[in-house]
């Protein structure tokens, strides 16, 4: 499964939220990583507990930045929404361990990568012009 790389076209041009986003990227990559190497579950459930909780943080961060955009609220749903998928995918790990289906995994690789590339370069864009 192909890993998710951070590049100069993901800044949103705050570095303290493109350093999150790089170790969002590194724990997810951890996970699949570890996923594909025959771990334990509870080698996998704590990684993905690191990530849960780092994914928590991250989003608190970003949403305090953001929370001045007029579509503020559009932002925080897909936040809640990646954050319920994950939640799910937790979920369907601790029930069934690694059998989990691997489609929940490259969704989540896809997700992070698009709302990076596009609504979080975009809105970090647009407070910029709000500030100034
Ligand atoms: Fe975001």
């Amino acid at each position: 499964m192909d890993l998710i790389k951070w590049e100069e076209s993901y800044s949103v041009g705050v570095s303290e939220i493109d350093r999150q986003h790089q170790q969002l990227f590194t724990l997810l990559n951890k996970f699949v990583l570890n996923f594909g190497a025959g771990n334990t579950r509870d080698e996998l459930q704590s990684v993905l507990e690191e990530m849960i909780d780092y994914m928590g943080y991250h989003f608190r961060c970003e949403e305090n930045y953001l929370q001045g955009h007029p579509d503020f609220a559009k932002h925080r749903g897909q936040h809640y929404d990646f954050v319920q998928k994950t939640l799910q995918l937790q979920k369907d790990f601790m029930e069934k361990g690694p059998g989990i289906s691997q489609d929940v995994l490259k969704f989540l690789i896809v997700w992070l990568k698009n709302h990076v590339l596009t609504m979080d370069t975009a809105y970090f864009t647009d407070m910029r012009k709000i500030a100034s």
